[in-house]
């Protein structure tokens, strides 16, 4: 699967594709993550990316022309399934959209700044917009990042143990069941007996009733 993520900010995106389970992903050959600079498809010689709003109103709004330039190089070289821009007014992304997503080939993510963009890049290219929440972040970057983690790490040989995905919060319609590692007793704080037992039925039993319980308290949403 590859990802082309187009933002005035690369610099924003160097880092959280470098560590762990996306490494891994990369290495393995499974993703690929390309960051492209807007300013370098700038057509101006001030290189700017942005202009005044017509009709008047504060904040830059970013222009189609270099956006048009770097999808329309990034189309002549391969199809793409999704062209996505993130933005506060999309669908609020959630596991099902990860899961639908991890199934695609190629994706394009745009990344906003200023006011907004051109609402002609959004008429014309743009096949999906997806929030990552109901709050305003400063730009598009760390909302692509989220959607990349939470897309890789669904493709299957991505994870070491394949199981471990299926069995997230979320994946199922319930949350996660606690979990612990040693000590067994820290300072007098001890791990339910039943986890100790080795009884592997009974171990099973219990975490689906924290599940369910805990579900139940934080997320009875989930269950309707
Ligand atoms: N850009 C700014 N805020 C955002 C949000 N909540 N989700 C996606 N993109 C955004």
């Amino acid at each position: 699967m590859r990802f082309d993520i187009i933002t005035v900010l690369p610099a924003l995106l160097e880092s959280p594709f470098a560590h762990s389970i996306l490494q891994r992903a990369q290495k393995k050959g499974i993703a690929e993550i390309f960051v492209h600079n807007l300013r370098d498809y700038a057509t101006n010689k001030q290189k700017s990316v942005d202009d005044y709003q017509y009709g008047g109103g504060s904040g830059m709004v970013m222009s189609i022309e270099p956006f048009a330039a770097c999808i329309e190089k990034l189309k002549a070289e391969r199809d793409y399934d999704e062209i996505i821009f993130m933005s506060p007014d999309g669908v609020t992304l959630n596991q099902s959209t990860a899961n639908e997503l991890s199934i695609k080939k190629n994706i394009i993510i745009l990344c906003g700044h200023y006011k907004g963009i051109d609402q002609r890049i959004r008429d014309i290219f743009v096949t999906r917009e997806v929030s990552i929440g109901d709050y305003v972040l400063s730009g598009g970057e760390l909302p692509a990042a989220i959607v990349v983690d939470a897309v890789v790490r669904l493709i299957p040989g991505v994870l070491n143990d394949e199981t471990s995905a299926l069995s997230d919060s979320f994946q199922g319609e319930l949350l996660d069941a606690p979990v612990y590692t040693r000590p067994a007793d820290w300072r007098g704080h001890k791990v339910p007996d039943v986890l100790l037992s080795g009884h592997e039925a009974k171990v099973n039993e219990w975490r689906h009733e924290q599940a369910l319980e805990r579900t139940q308290k934080r997320r009875p949403d989930l269950l309707e």
